[in-house]
């Protein structure tokens, strides 16, 4: 039987757990065909529908979260099918659909489509040894799932030019020191912080965290204006819930938050 291309676990013992969804195409560093892409959307959406979930972690092997799409695919296209089939991202969107926060949690190469899928997540922990670029320029093409509209946004403009144009890999302190990468975590630490962080986010208030992810993402699109009302509205909304309640009281009486779904 050939193997699954995504792997699935949870972990965590309290109300809520955080879902470990793995790439498994080892071999071919994780290149991303549809059938990967296929499972980790139906796994996302799976995992944000689930109430026992509380955070997902997306990652890969040690040697690579993903080397981009798999190129052997790519090279069969022309225009017409590439074009009418939706190459690429017909199956791309579902991560944006997950209100769940996703933390990418990347060892070895993120190129091409892994870079651009590591920056749909919410939170990136790397290891020293992990490496990102968009490398798309050297096979003649640019990326196509987001790579020259979030790296900008994530790096700057130079920087993003610099990357995409050239195809130059950049290392994880270089990352971390541009803005791509959250954290750095020693290689044989980054399941253990992934989790330590998911089980952090699983213990929140529910809805705090789902406002608050919808209203940083808000920024990434919206103009500033559009983006400062919706955290406001967002914001006064929490006041309606039972984690205000409890969060302050609990504060407020030097105790700590028991926050229930
Ligand atoms: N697609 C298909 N197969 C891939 C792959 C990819 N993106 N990346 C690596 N592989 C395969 C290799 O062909 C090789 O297979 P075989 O063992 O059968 O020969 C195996 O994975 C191991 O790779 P290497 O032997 O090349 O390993 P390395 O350590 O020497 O090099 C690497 C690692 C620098 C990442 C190199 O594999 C590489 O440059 N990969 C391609 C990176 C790339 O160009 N990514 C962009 C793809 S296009 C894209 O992603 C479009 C988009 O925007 C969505």
């Amino acid at each position: 039987m050939a193997e699954p291309t995504i792997l699935t676990a949870q972990h965590g013992d309290g109300d809520r757990r955080t879902a470990v969804i793995t790439l498994n195409r080892p071999k071919q560093l994780n290149a991303l065909n549809d059938e990967l892409m296929d499972a980790l959307g139906e796994a996302l959406l799976r995992f944000d529908a689930d109430p026992a979930v509380g955070c997902i972690v997306i990652t890969g092997s040690e040697k690579a979260f993903a080397a981009g799409a798999d190129i052997g695919v790519l090279a069969q296209h022309d225009f017409i099918s590439a074009y009418t089939s939706d190459l690429i991202t017909r199956n791309w969107e579902h991560i944006r659909r997950v209100r769940k926060p996703v933390i990418a949690a990347v060892s070895g190469f993120a190129l091409g489509g892994g870079c651009e899928l590591a920056m749909m997540c919410d939170v990136v922990l790397a290891t020293d040894t992990a490496k990102f670029g968009q490398p798309e320029i050297k096979l003649g093409i640019i990326p196509g799932a987001g790579g020259t509209q979030r790296l900008p946004r994530a790096v700057g403009k130079a920087k993003a030019m610099d990357l995409v144009l050239s195809g130059r890999l950049m290392d994880a302190a270089e990352a971390e020191r541009s803005g791509l990468v959250s954290r750095i975590v020693p290689a044989d630490r980054l399941m253990a912080e992934a989790l330590a962080l998911g089980e952090v986010i699983c213990a929140l208030g529910e809805a705090s965290v789902l406002a608050a992810k919808e209203s940083v993402n808000r920024s990434y699109e919206a103009p500033l204006s559009d983006g400062i009302l919706t955290e406001r509205r967002l914001f006064h909304a929490m006041f309606g819930t039972p984690d205000q309640k409890e969060g302050m009281e609990a504060f407020l009486a030097k105790r700590k938050p028991v926050f229930k779904r």
